[in-house]
């Protein structure tokens, strides 16, 4: 089938024979949560035990995975939340943005920009980089205000960028503070700093999908002690400390459960495991599609390590998008994974009155890039279908 076929098939309406599937074909899903049985059993023990000691927040599991999560990543201070949007607003409502802009990349996900609004700034949409996804040290430069707080870099699909040196040492010149918003890069890095340990502070999610799951979760790491502890405060309703009820923020219920926190703690303990696995499928797909002239792959930067959240892959021009993943879906049993991201921010209705105008390489980016499935436990035959399926369909 060709491009211009696919063109004419329309939002997703598929002509009848494409919904014949061949019969020996098994489903290739976007994406699949792995707990080996032996880890469920642990996880259940755990559990059996915080039940029975009523123990059930803010105890011993939630600070050995902070321990843990933030030595990982070389960084002193872990503080664990109920989701990487929590741990977002909380970074953000200790550096007091008080009415001020916070640079953001437009391709991002929701949670980046609504964060910002919801401790008191205004999202100013960047641009995003056509190299890494992320945004480049130019692009940041030339925004920039007297209105000005900070920058969040998002490591999109799990790529720290390799302007990510620039962006840090321009946010120093410009006094400003560099945020990571992490969410989708655990044990990713570049030049051997782990994703989170470049800004004053970062935000991991461990929603279900992401490269490790507490089943909702997110974490804030950071080197200063100042702000570890406003995040300790604003965590927990804004208490000066967990056993006094003097409240002196406007904090919330941001705290991470111990059965979260106990789940959390396997999964760390499978990570180095699952990035292994899904940079083996990921360079199986760089050879595949080595001969492919309509669908480029992502490159990452050479000096880092990409945890592969994502297997980006670029379509040479504007295809539909939706007939085409219908097509892989019904015909050949290959389920596509979510875009990052499919519409940028700036062209979301909540965020219409801080759009400044189009921003034409994310509007263009966004609209023409797929990923493909990407997951622990997938085998090699689930990668050669989903290039088999990738050849006929736009080869
Ligand atoms: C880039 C990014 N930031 C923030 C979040 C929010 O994380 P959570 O869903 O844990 O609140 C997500 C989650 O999807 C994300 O992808």
């Amino acid at each position: 089938m060709d491009i211009m076929h696919l063109k004419k098939v329309n939002g997703g309406d598929v002509p009848d024979y494409l919904h014949r599937k061949d019969d020996c074909m098994t489903p290739v899903p976007a994406a699949k949560i792995q707990f080996l049985p032996e880890d469920r059993a642990w996880i259940a023990d755990r559990i059996q035990e915080v039940l029975g000691s009523g123990q059930l927040t803010l105890g011993k599991y939630g600070a050995e995975f902070e321990k843990k999560f933030s030595g990982l990543c070389g960084v002193r201070h872990g503080i664990a939340v109920n989701s990487g949007t929590s741990a977002l607003e909380i970074i953000l409502r200790s550096l007091e943005i008080d009415g001020r802009d916070v640079l953001v990349p437009t391709n991002t996900f929701f949670a980046t920009a609504a964060a910002v609004v919801h401790a008191g700034g205004n999202p100013v949409f960047l641009d995003m980089d056509p190299d890494f996804f992320s945004i480049r040290p130019e692009t940041v430069e030339k925004s920039l205000t007297p209105k000005t707080a900070g920058i969040i870099v998002v490591h999109i699909g799990g790529i720290v960028t390799a302007h990510m040196p620039a962006l840090v040492e321009l946010a120093e010149k410009k006094g400003i503070w560099l945020v990571e918003d992490a969410a989708h890069a655990h044990g990713s890095s570049f030049r051997s700093t782990s994703a989170g340990a470049f800004g004053i502070a970062s935000s991991f999610s461990f929603y279900p999908t992401k490269v490790m799951t507490s089943a909702e979760g997110g974490m804030i790491i950071t080197n200063n002690d100042k702000l570890a502890e406003e995040s300790r405060i604003y965590r927990d309703q804004g208490k000066a400390s967990f056993t006094v009820n003097a409240h002196v923020r406007m904090g919330y219920n941001w705290r991470m459960s111990e059965p979260h926190a106990i789940i959390g703690l396997k999964h760390l303990e499978r990570l180095p495991a699952m990035i292994a696995e899904r940079r083996e499928i990921a360079s199986l797909y760089d050879h595949g599609l080595a001969g492919f002239r309509n669908l480029r792959p992502l490159a990452v930067p050479e000096d880092g390590i990409c945890n592969y959240y994502k297997y980006i892959a670029v379509l040479s021009e504007k295809q539909d998008r939706k007939g085409l993943k219908t097509i892989l879906r019904e015909k050949h049993g290959v389920s596509l994974a979510g875009e990052v991201y499919e519409e940028p921010l700036h062209k979301q209705p909540v965020f219409e009155k801080y759009c400044t105008g189009p921003l034409p390489i994310s509007e263009d980016l966004c609209s023409r890039h797929i990923c493909l499935p990407i997951f622990p436990g997938m085998q090699e035959s689930d990668v050669h279908q989903v290039l088999k399926a990738l050849k006929e369909v736009i080869g």
